[in-house]
């Protein structure tokens, strides 16, 4: 039988490491020798599409899927039909869930067309019982699954989808390990992730992650600063540390320092421009912290403090460990201290037991802290989950309470987004907007006709659309904000 796995393979034979990473380097040595085969045995190229889905720590994940497939010899392509098909998946809420599902569908549709595409499934969804079982039940068509703790091992598992039968499945519970030095493919050239830390231990009630993602474990300063200094030596100008608790950055290191003291660490590489950090638990924001990113003259003016809940009765069920009072001090103290912060939030709606008086707290927050965003989720019961048990909102009173939250989001950010009308701002442009919009946006901003409409983020997280040139893209630039439309600007470039 045709075993692309052994058939002329140079490595066939040899004992794979025991150690990491190097045993990945040869899974992806041996991957490329079966993607090389195959495509000549096709006559065309291999495609892989890597599609993500919920937050940033998974679109970092994607970047080093990318570069594994990439360094395999794979031609990566945003077509779903393509030869190698992995779905990165999120569980955060039920909608997450479900949307990876109905495009699975799709998937087989495309399977059957091409019976050498292989579909892998991978990231937070994986790690539940439940999903594997249902997936071995009604979608028998996936070819691998595995999970967060193992995705270092992504290589060796994608030489077991070609080279055994059926579905193979490898999901780990739990990890201690942190393999470094993989492949990685970012998705820009001049800005990147960094995770800086793996895993919550909150467990905040609501809220799966900790169980699909593990205990915290921090990542070594001194792999953190290198992996930076050679992604700024790449063309990287702006980084955005990742954690989901990045306040707590360092506690479970033996030689290891505060957040805060990562950040002056950091600040010191030279070339870097800009530096973000994703996201703050309210309970673990320091003072230290405070007044590093007080002194920074590359921390971004952004914070993104989740708040949840406005109750304290909420509070308290949802194991926030802060109370608003608590939360109000804390937002006051940040805007004395650093008056030009966005501030942006996370809010949820309908959590067990919420009552319309709830609610109202909860607006009484975003009136007060007057968030540049909060983005409003409403409650998803999540199975394992100490509020999947707790007595449920019915679904009216979920939707009442969160139109109410919604409406005073927008009304307060539009006046928050507006207020630096008229002002000359740094903005790192990011992509050419070539949307519907854009050629009336041009005409109207006077754009010459060699110019194109760019995209720009401003230290302060809001989007920036200006007349420029293609190639100024990845470069920072002096933006006039003319005009504030909602949540974004219009401007335009001014030369030095
Ligand atoms: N670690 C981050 C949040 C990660 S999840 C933090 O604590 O700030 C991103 C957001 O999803 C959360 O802030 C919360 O608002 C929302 N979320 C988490 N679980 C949810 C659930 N079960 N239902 C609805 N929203 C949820
Ligand atoms: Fe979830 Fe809370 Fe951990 Fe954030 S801090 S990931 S909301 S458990
Ligand atoms: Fe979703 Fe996992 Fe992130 S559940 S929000 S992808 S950590």
């Amino acid at each position: 039988m045709y075993d692309p796995m052994e058939a002329g393979n140079a490595l066939a034979g040899l004992t794979p490491p025991a150690k990491e990473p190097q045993r990945q380097l040869y899974f992806v040595a041996r991957l490329r020798e079966i993607v090389a085969r195959e495509s000549q045995r096709l006559g065309r190229p291999l495609s892989a599409c890597v599609v993500t889905f919920g937050c940033q720590m998974n679109a970092r994940d994607s970047e080093k899927l990318s570069g594994i497939l990439s360094e395999a010899g794979f031609e990566l392509s945003e077509q779903e039909n393509a030869d190698f098909v992995i779905y990165n998946t999120c569980t955060v809420r039920d909608n997450a869930n479900q949307k990876v599902y109905g495009r699975l569908g799709v998937l087989n549709g495309y399977k059957k067309k091409n019976p050498n595409m292989k579909i892998a499934l991978c990231g937070c969804m994986t790690q539940e019982e439940t999903v594997i079982a249902k997936l071995r039940e009604s979608y028998p068509f996936v070819d691998l699954i595995f999970g967060t703790h193992n995705l270092y091992a992504f290589a060796e598992n994608a030489c077991r989808a070609y080279t055994e039968k059926g579905m193979v499945v490898d999901v780990w519970k739990e990890t201690d390990k942190i393999v470094e030095d993989l492949p990685v493919l970012r998705k820009y050239p001049f800005k990147s992730g960094i995770n800086i830390m793996f895993g919550c231990n909150n467990f905040c009630s609501y809220c799966i992650v900790p169980y699909v993602r593990g205990r915290e474990r921090s990542r070594s300063p001194k792999e953190i600063l290198r992996e930076i200094e050679g992604l700024v030596a790449d063309g990287v100008v702006e980084i955005m540390l990742l954690g989901q608790n990045v306040n707590s950055y360092g506690k479970n290191l033996e030689d290891g320092i505060s957040f805060a003291e990562l950040l002056r660490e950091v600040e010191k590489i030279e070339g870097l421009k800009r530096i973000r950090f994703m996201t703050s638990h309210p309970k673990d924001l320091s003072d230290e912290l405070i007044e590093v990113m007080k002194e920074s003259k590359k921390i971004c003016r952004h914070l993104h403090l989740p708040l949840q809940s406005g109750s304290d009765r909420i509070l308290k069920a949802m194991n926030r460990r802060y109370t608003k009072e608590q939360y109000l001090a804390l937002a006051e103290k940040i805007r004395r201290e650093i008056p030009d912060v966005a501030l942006t939030t996370d809010v949820i709606v309908g959590f067990p037991g919420e009552t319309p008086e709830d609610v109202d707290e909860t607006i009484d927050v975003i009136r007060k802290v007057q968030y540049d965003n909060a983005f409003t989720f409403i409650y998803s019961k999540r199975t394992g989950t100490p509020a999947a048990e707790m007595e449920q909102v019915p679904e009216k009173l979920v939707h009442e309470g969160f139109d109410r939250v919604l409406k005073c989001v927008q009304d307060t950010a539009r006046m928050r987004v507006q207020r630096y009308q008229g002002q000359v701002m740094e903005a790192l442009v990011e992509e050419i907007n070539d949307g519907a919009n854009a050629p009336a946006a041009l005409s109207e901003l006077g754009a010459k006709p060699e110019e194109v409409l760019l995209t720009g983020r401003l230290s302060n997280n809001t989007i920036v659309h200006f007349p420029g040139m293609a190639d100024q893209v990845g470069t920072i630039v002096k933006v006039s904000l003319d005009e504030c439309r909602g949540f974004y600007y219009l401007g335009r470039i001014l030369e030095d």
